[in-house]
């Protein structure tokens, strides 16, 4: 069964409830997954998925109940034993695990250990080398030219903050990004660019000795404000084995990566498509403080975040068993019109923006949201003080993933 089924030019209201599956990528590919998930909203919020490519599983629709499996953690596991916390299962059990993959108390004391390099004494440290590596960027960019946002801005400004963040050599800083990109790419995409777990686990080994030999590096003298350093010396981490080191990296680099450059790239998009919005940024550059969280909610760089349910519960009506698999897919739940007005609309001064779910809640939710917010914060005042204009070229390529909410590449041009 290969993991894409679902035709293009489906009609949603025709197809038996029961039967809608939301895990297929290409309907993330191509954008067109807002008709299904309001279809579960209105009619089956808590909606089991008897067959799919990654077995049954409950589908978890509504922001008021998403925050409830956040929140109940002794119940929604996040083990990688269980399962983990995508769609598809862990294939590496506990063999390779990060703190994201783990319940109360490993989890928590692992993540106290990084949490400080995100913090916001931190992150006042790191602003300036922000703001300048962005001013760079954008003062680079071809004027009258068509180039592409996403390698050009998105991924180099996230790969330079990563680099920062972990002491990484410079020059080796796309090496970020592929070990990301291996990280989460779907063995389907046509342009995958490892095909199995045995080709991913490969490079990532590659990626393991890079860090190990950093974090030798790194386990004497003072503790630097780099994550590498925290956690060679962090009492709850310091003892991990090479899986494990390799295991948190990757979390911290496609936590940090993936999602903070698609939002660079989804909000550029968005605001090229809502001109009016940014005619209201530029004559208020005020607006910036409700503009992020607005790009982070309408973006939702992450589709969905999967939990194991440890005993049986009640959920919007329905049972869940033990050893039940249950998907939060935070795309529906950022667009529940029962807890965000006009969800659908890009609004830059929303009321109560901050009040959406792209970071998830509850014990995992995301450790770098204020770094994430700080970059696109920089990013927006530094594009207002230039006064650009940009045009769409050609349309934008998403990726073919039902975890990460992607854009490939997007033809701009500043006029
Ligand atoms: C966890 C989204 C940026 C590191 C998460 C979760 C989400 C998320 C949905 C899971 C929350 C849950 O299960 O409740 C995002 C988005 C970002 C972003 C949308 C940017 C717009 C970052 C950055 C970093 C980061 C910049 C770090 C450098 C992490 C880590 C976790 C996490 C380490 C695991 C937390 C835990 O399990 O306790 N993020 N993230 N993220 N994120 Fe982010």
């Amino acid at each position: 069964m290969s993991e894409a089924k679902q035709p293009v030019d489906v009609d949603v209201s025709k197809i038996p409830v029961e039967e809608i599956d939301v895990s297929d990528p290409l309907l993330y590919q191509d954008d067109r997954f807002y008709p299904y998930f309001q279809r579960l909203r209105r009619e089956d919020p808590v909606h089991f998925c008897a067959e799919s490519f990654f077995g049954p599983f409950w589908s978890i629709t509504k922001y008021d109940d998403i925050m409830k499996v956040e929140l109940d953690h002794e119940t929604y596991s996040s083990e990688a034993h269980l399962g983990g916390i995508t769609i598809r299962d862990n294939p590496f059990g506990n063999q390779m695990a990060s703190f994201i993959t783990m319940d109360q108390p490993q989890h928590t004391a692992q993540r106290k250990t990084v949490a400080p390099a995100v913090a916001p004494m931190n992150l006042r440290k790191m602003e300036e080398m922000i703001r300048s590596r962005t001013i760079h960027v954008l003062d680079s960019l071809p004027r009258g030219e068509t180039f592409d946002w996403v390698d050009k801005v998105s991924i180099e400004l996230t790969t330079m903050m990563l680099a920062t963040l972990f002491d990484f050599p410079f020059d080796d800083r796309r090496l970020l990004t592929y070990w990301s990109d291996v990280a989460t790419v779907n063995f389907d995409a046509p342009d995958a660019m490892v095909k199995d777990d045995d080709e991913r686990m490969a490079v990532l080994q590659e990626m393991g000795a890079y860090i190990v030999k950093l974090w030798a590096e790194r386990t004497d003298g003072e503790v630097g404000h780099d994550m590498i350093s925290m956690m060679a010396q962090g009492e709850a981490t310091k003892d991990m084995d090479h899986l494990d080191i390799i295991a948190n990296f990757v979390l911290l680099i496609v936590g940090g990566n993936d999602t903070t450059r698609n939002s660079m790239s989804g909000g550029l998009l968005a605001m090229i498509d809502n001109p009016d919005q940014y005619a209201k940024l530029k004559a208020d550059p005020s607006l910036i403080k409700t503009l992020v969280p607005e790009i982070i909610r309408y973006q939702s760089a992450i589709i969905h975040m999967r939990r194991t349910a440890l005993k049986d519960a009640e959920l919007g009506g329905k049972k869940i068993s033990k050893g039940d698999k249950v998907v939060m897919w935070y795309v529906s739940g950022n667009w529940d019109e029962e807890a965000i007005d006009d969800p659908e609309k890009f609004i830059i001064d929303r009321k109560k923006a901050r009040r959406h779910l792209a970071f998830g809640a509850g014990i995992h939710r995301c450790v770098g949201d204020r770094l994430a917010e700080l970059q696109l914060q920089i990013l927006w005042e530094e594009i207002l003080k230039r006064d650009l204009k940009f045009e769409l070229m050609g349309p934008p390529e998403r990726i073919f993933s039902n975890f990460i909410r992607g854009i490939k590449s997007m033809p701009v041009r500043i006029s």
